[in-house]
This record gives C-alpha cells, sequence and structure tokens, in this order.
C-alpha cells in the first residue's frame, strides 16, 4: 500500500511537474497546490503532514500566504502521515527547482536521503516545527519551546488537583500519553510535563494505576485520537474497577478528544463520576469547544501565524544572503549537529483565558465557537 501510494504520489508530482508553476492545481492524492503570480523570488516547497487536524491546514496556507506576500510562489503538499508519500513529495519538489524547502516532517528520521539531494541541488532546509534528526542538512528550525508545552500541561495538572499550593495531598490517580514516536517534539512535551509530575508520583502523591510511565509506553502512533481512545479503554477496563482516574496528561487536542470519548463511554462526566483533568495542546476548535463545555481541562496555544512567519522570514533571509534571527542555539541537537533555532512561547489556555487568547486574538472565530 504504501507503495502504491508512493508511486501514485511520484506520478502526480511528474504531472505536476508539466504545469506551469504559477498554474493552480490540486491534486486529491498528494493535496499538493501551486499558486502565486510573482517569479521575484522562485517558488518555495512546503511539505506539510497532514491535513487531518486543522492545525496543518492553518500552518501550510499561513506559510504560503506569508511568503506570497515576499514575492515568491509556493508549492505545497500534504503528505497525509504517510513518511513516504512526503519523502517522494519533498523529492518531486527538488526536481522542480524549488528554492528553499520548509518541512514539518511526518517520521523525523526518514529524511536523511532526500535532504541529502536538496543539499546537492543547494536548497536550504528550514524544519519546521519538528526537528528532522539525523541529518546535517537542515539549515535552520522554526518551531515553539517543546519542554515548556509540557512543563505548561504538568503544572495546570497539579495546580488544579491542589498539590502544587499544598491544599491538597491526594493520592490522586493520573493516566499518561505521549505524541507519536517518530516525532522529535514527543520526548520534549513528555519530558517537560514529566520534570513537573515526576516528583508527586516519587512522592506517591499521584499515582499512575496502569504502570505505564515509560515513554515507549505511552506514545501514540501518528498522534491518533483512535488509538489514544483504545489505550484509554484498556487502561480504565484493567485499572480502574472501583476506583476513579483524577487526571490524563495529554499532549494533543485530538489525543485528548479520544481519552474524553473513552472516559464518557465509562460514564465519567455525569454527576457522580467527574471528569478527570485532561489537558491538550494546539488550540483546535473541537477542543476549545470541548473547553467551554467543560470536558477538556485545557489546550496549550501555539499561534502557529507567528511560527509561519518566522518561518517565512528565514526562508527570505536565506535566499537574500542575510543571516536569520535565531533565540536558540543550544537546545536542539539533531544527532547530527546542534540546528539553529527560532522557539516561540507557548500559552495555557483554558475556560478562564479563552476569550483573551484565541478569540480576540483572532486565532478562532467566536462565530465557530457557537
Ligand atoms: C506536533 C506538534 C503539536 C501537534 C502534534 C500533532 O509535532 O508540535 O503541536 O500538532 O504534532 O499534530
Amino acid at each position: 500500500m504504501r507503495n502504491r501510494r508512493a508511486a501514485l504520489a511520484a506520478i502526480a508530482g511528474a504531472a505536476s511537474l508539466a504545469l506551469t508553476l504559477s498554474a493552480c492545481g490540486q491534486n486529491s492524492e498528494g493535496g499538493s497546490e501551486e499558486s502565486g503570480d510573482s517569479a521575484k523570488g522562485g517558488t518555495i516547497g512546503i511539505a506539510m503532514p497532514t491535513k487531518s487536524s486543522e492545525r496543518w491546514i492553518a500552518d501550510g496556507n499561513n506559510v504560503k500566504k506569508d511568503l506570497e506576500s515576499k514575492g515568491y510562489k509556493t508549492q505545497l503538499v500534504y503528505g497525509e502521515d504517510d513518511p513516504d508519500q512526503q519523502v517522494s513529495q519533498v523529492e518531486n519538489l527538488i526536481t522542480q527547482g524549488v528554492k528553499a524547502l520548509i518541512v514539518a516532517a511526518i517520521d523525523n528520521k526518514s529524511m536523511n536521503n532526500v535532504l541529502q539531494q536538496a543539499k546537492d541541488a543547494n536548497i536550504p532546509v528550514i524544519s519546521y516545527d519538528r526537528l528532522i534528526l539525523g541529518t546535517k542538512n537542515v539549515d535552520y528550525y522554526a518551531s515553539f519551546d517543546n519542554e515548556k508545552v509540557g512543563e505548561l500541561q504538568g503544572t495546570y495538572i497539579v495546580e488544579k488537583l491542589g498539590l502544587k499550593d499544598g491544599s491538597k495531598k491526594g493520592p490522586f490517580n493520573i493516566e499518561l500519553f505521549a505524541g507519536s514516536n517518530d516525532d522529535n517534539n514527543t520526548r520534549y512535551f513528555f519530558q517537560g510535563a514529566m520534570n513537573v509530575l515526576q516528583p508527586y508520583i516519587d512522592k506517591k502523591q499521584l499515582v499512575v494505576r496502569s504502570g505505564q510511565t515509560k515513554l515507549n509506553q505511552v506514545t501514540t502512533l501518528r498522534w491518533d485520537g483512535g488509538t489514544a481512545q483504545k489505550r484509554m479503554d484498556d487502561i480504565l477496563t484493567s485499572a480502574y474497577k472501583s476506583e476513579r482516574v483524577d487526571a490524563v496528561l495529554s499532549p494533543y487536542d485530538g489525543i485528548s478528544i479520544g481519552i474524553l470519548s473513552a472516559l464518557k463511554s465509562d460514564d465519567y462526566g455525569s454527576k457522580s463520576k467527574p471528569l478527570p483533568i485532561v489537558t491538550g495542546q494546539d488550540a483546535e476548535l473541537a477542543s476549545v469547544k470541548s473547553i467551554i463545555a467543560d470536558q477538556q481541562s485545557m489546550t496549550v496555544y501555539k499561534d502557529t501565524r507567528q511560527l509561519a512567519k518566522v518561518a517565512s522570514n528565514m526562508v527570505d533571509a536565506l535566499l537574500n544572503d542575510k543571516k536569520p534571527e535565531v533565540n536558540d542555539t543550544k537546545t536542539y541537537d539533531n544527532g547530527a549537529k546542534v540546528v539553529p533555532a527560532y522557539l516561540l512561547e507557548p500559552v495555557a489556555v483554558d475556560k478562564t483565558n479563552y476569550q483573551k487568547e484565541v478569540v480576540d486574538s483572532g486565532y478562532i472565530k467566536a462565530s465557530d465557537l457557537k
């Protein structure tokens, strides 16, 4: 299946080669879009991981818009969470002669060969949101402070349980979820959260009844909500006979929604069985609605409009022989080099501040929340 899809993507890419770059096209298999009028800066290739989550759709559109406003043309492709497909999409972009690449990888270790091709063709590469690992051929990294994301989630849990100010001693039951094991961000989010939670686990004020506390026991392949729902179902059945779960660490809104479905089918959310604290990330529409409805407790808002700007500015600087602005040159070692990075600040959002942070800022329209 993978090979077939990769082959189809390659054919789709070859077909789009035949189009003039100013044409506007969309292919359903790979989701490739070309546009832009000015030839001023040439075409920039943008490879995003999936359209199954609204954030990546917004990321793609914002990067495209920013680059086009600077006079570049763009070619935006989505890999539909299939690493092979993404690699062949990037290969096609290189063949088409893009001037730079912005890549949010699906599998951070799958890009080495194709990025060597980029290097050979003198195409600079920006790693977008997720760090690409194991290759020197990544020039810059645009992201958020990923460890801080986890810290915000962990801190929210210990504050809301009353552990942080000592008003409650516990013990409280908690279950832990992490993101996809092929995404480098996963370990940063988890590490950040565990920096906060581990001391309480050590003191037995937080108890993980499933016993699943190691990163490799709690990951969720491709950040899939259904996978998380199944794991939460299994945990509730095996580890919570008469006990109740008080908090769930969830790294991402799509996972949180899956976890909440499992909880609700086990009667959580009723008067006698309140929902646990459930964290999240990305301020996706469904989760902000869920927060307003007192289901999901919080999310971590990352203004992806700012991220798109950072990445576009990096490309523009590189193509004009300037040094892109960075604010971190130490944290992100990809195994082959420390990649200079610009990291933005994430913000914890719950019912008390969603209006100010995500609505007043224009990230989500008030009418979409009705
Ligand atoms: C991560 C990203 C998160 C979330 C997740 C699932 O790489 O940093 O914000 O979007 O992927 O898409």
